[in-house]
């Protein structure tokens, strides 16, 4: 076995029972060729499920799926969600199409408006024509913005403290329109819908086109470590930030997808152990060995709204999905970092 088909062992094993209900069934899979959505595809193949990837390449990488392209039940369609055309009847519909790091969708914010909204509209409306048994939206922890103190561990009754004029007003309020259709789209048509609000995820796989330039925090630290380059601190460093590692997520997504007798419900799914970027930095350092220097320069990105703590209080999904991280921040950092140095981007 090897280190991949390890982890989708455990992340079968973490379903129990619920593992039962992929084999035989159509999954359509959006931003499958990204980083959250490949591992996703990755999984639903190992337990026999089919699957249909739609994804237009705009931020994720066609070398994510590449060996899945060889498996029979797999099809790729390289398409924006907003303009895909079903050839099939789905079971089940996952969608992830997004934009999905700052300075990206500060680059392509019509285009980030456009997957989540409208994308989003065209998706409900194939799960209730199709009347698929579940439909699944992966939404974001930013749609609770810069929670205050009191709101950190942050709860899914939360109504968030967000900035719709912007520049993470495109991601943000797109995500809460999206929240919104969903919920519109359950209580009009009866369309099975559950939303996961991801926090920050990484692993192997994570922005694989472009890790030092997507802007997400950890994977471009890696990179930077294993290769001696300046690694550059916005603030001061002391924001918080809470690492779900990838199989853990994956493991979430799916409980919440494939159970039954949770139509209509919300769930944090992310690690509620926070760290701050400092730390996450210092470990990243020991552990890769590196002679980096910190520098503090501005960001090539703006990041005014940055969230300056965020942790989710993750009692529903441990209580409701029988579901809670099992990968530590330094274990999940090593086999990223084994990865990364093994060049498999
Ligand atoms: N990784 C995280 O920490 C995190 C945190 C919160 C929410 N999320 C959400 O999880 C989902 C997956 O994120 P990810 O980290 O894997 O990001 P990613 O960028 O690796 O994957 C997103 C995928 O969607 C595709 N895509 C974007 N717009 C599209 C469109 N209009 N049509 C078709 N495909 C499109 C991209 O090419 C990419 O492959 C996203 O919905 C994101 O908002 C992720």
């Amino acid at each position: 076995m090897n280190g991949l088909e390890r982890d989708l062992e455990e992340i079968k094993n973490s379903l129990g029972t619920l593992s039962r209900q992929v084999g035989g069934n159509n999954f359509l899979v959006t931003g499958g060729a990204g980083f959250i959505g490949s591992w996703f595809c990755d999984a639903l193949i190992s337990m026999g499920g089919r699957v249909v990837c739609v994804d237009n390449l705009s931020s994720g990488d066609e070398k994510n799926i590449e060996h899945l392209k060889r498996e029979k039940k797999f099809k790729f369609m390289k398409v924006p969600v907003e303009k895909f055309e079903p050839e099939e009847k789905f079971d089940f519909i996952v969608h992830m199409a997004s934009i999905a790091s700052p300075p990206l969708y500060q680059k392509f914010p019509i285009e980030t408006l456009d997957s989540g909204v409208i994308g989003t509209k065209r998706m409900l409306e194939l799960a209730a024509k199709q009347k698929v048994k579940s439909f699944l939206f992966t939404s974001t922890s930013e749609i609770y913005g810069n929670p205050p103190e009191e709101m950190v561990p942050t709860p899914e009754s939360y109504y968030g403290y967000v900035n719709s004029f912007g520049p993470r007003s495109m991601y943000d309020e797109s995500k809460r329109c999206a929240e919104a259709y969903c919920y519109s789209y359950w209580k009009q048509f009866g369309v099975p819908v559950r939303v996961a609000r991801i926090f920050n995820t990484y692993g192997p796989r994570l922005d694989t086109k472009n890790p030092t330039g997507y802007g997400r925090a950890l994977i471009k630290f890696v990179y930077l470590a294993i290769n001696d380059r300046p690694i550059n601190i916005y603030g001061n460093g002391e924001q918080t930030r809470s690492f779900c590692y990838i199989t853990d997520q994956v493991a979430g997504l799916l409980k919440l997808l494939l159970k039954t007798g949770i139509n209509g419900e919300v769930f944090n799914i992310g690690s509620d152990d926070e760290v701050s970027i400092n730390n996450l930095i210092r470990a990243i350092l020991r552990l890769t060995n590196s002679s980096s220097k910190l520098i503090n320069t501005r960001p090539a990105y703006d990041i005014t709204d940055d969230p300056t703590r965020r942790k989710p209080d993750i009692t529903k999904a441990k209580k409701i999905l029988q579901w809670g991280p099992n990968m530590g921040l330094e274990g999940g950092l090593e086999k990223t970092i084994r990865w990364v140095k093994a060049g498999k981007d």
